[in-house]
């Protein structure tokens, strides 16, 4: 079920994963079963963690459903322990296999599709991202889905020039691959005709969520993977959320030419919920 109250930031890096929700999060009642793809990674977790912790349901899928852990950012002292929690079901898979794809949205009504995947190109295929996409895609159109958030990067499409200078040279060598494949990834999304934001976050790290979550015009800086998680989680849950059908570019320190700060300490005072 989508969210009836307007976004609010994650406030702090407290592990609230043993509470009943998060300070910003409404009530039970709005509980959502949520599906996330890559659920093992380093954002994918977050999102796990976050949404979980918010009350709702989660089904995971990734091929090795044994390295989910607490993640770092948000988990303070719990970071590292197994996530075994009743509202959890992991499934053990590849998110490009659609039989393994259909068992996620088998037997529950999923609110809302984050797809996280990542790896390098040789580890994981050329294409990965884009049969991935495409599969799951698919299989929301089937179940009647509506509604996903996918990690992109800073740096695909027409953000290629919001790329730091350093990470611009990546993106024409070793990581060309991957950004080929993220490339085709986006344009299989943008003509999905379902409801996406596609989520380009810069430089990703391990730290606590700063609740500060600014959409840049212009050059990215880095943000930790608890605050996109944080947004991706916000983009699948809330029914006005002002980045459907975008593709923001996100940072939370450093950047150039911010054109909103999504976090709680911009709104205070002004009555603007976003
Ligand atoms: N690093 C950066 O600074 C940066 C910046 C911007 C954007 N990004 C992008 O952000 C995304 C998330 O990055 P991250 O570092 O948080 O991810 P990550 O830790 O590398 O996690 C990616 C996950 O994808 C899963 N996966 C790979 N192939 C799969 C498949 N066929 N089926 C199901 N699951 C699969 C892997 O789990 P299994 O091995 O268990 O399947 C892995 O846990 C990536 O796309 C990355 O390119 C990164």
């Amino acid at each position: 079920m989508l969210r009836l109250l307007p976004i609010l930031a994650l406030l702090g890096s407290a592990g609230a994963f043993s509470l009943p929700g998060s300070p910003c999060r409404p009530p039970s009642s709005l509980e959502a079963t949520i599906a996330v793809f890559g659920a093992s990674g380093l954002t994918a977790s977050e999102c796990v963690y976050q949404a979980l912790a918010n009350g709702d349901s989660v089904v995971g899928l990734t091929r090795n459903p044994g390295n989910l852990v607490v993640p770092k950012g948000s988990g303070g002292s719990k970071a590292g322990a197994a996530i075994s929690e009743p509202n959890l079901t992991m499934i053990a898979g590849s998110a490009s296999d659609p039989s393994c794809v259909r068992r996620v949205f088998a037997d529950r009504k999923v609110d809302g599709v984050i797809i996280a995947l990542g790896g390098k190109t040789k580890e994981v295929g050329d294409t990965m991202l884009t049969d991935s996409t495409k599969v799951i895609l698919e299989a929301m159109k089937a179940n009647d889905v509506k509604r996903v958030a996918v990690v992109s990067s800073i740096g695909v499409g027409d953000s290629k020039d919001q790329a730091p200078f350093a990470f611009k040279i990546l993106m024409m060598t070793v990581m060309k691959k991957i950004f080929a494949d993220k490339n085709e990834q986006e344009a299989v999304v943008e003509s999905s005709g379902l409801e996406w934001c596609l989520v380009r976050p810069g430089g990703l790290t391990v730290d606590a969520p700063t609740g500060v979550i600014n959409v840049i015009e212009g050059e990215a800086g880095s943000i930790p993977r608890a605050d996109v998680a944080q947004f991706c989680l916000d983009a699948i849950t809330v029914p006005d959320f002002p980045y459907l059908q975008k593709a923001p570019c996100i940072s939370s320190v450093g950047g150039t030419s911010w054109v909103k700060d999504r976090s709680a300490k911009a709104r205070e005072g002004n009555g603007n919920p976003m």
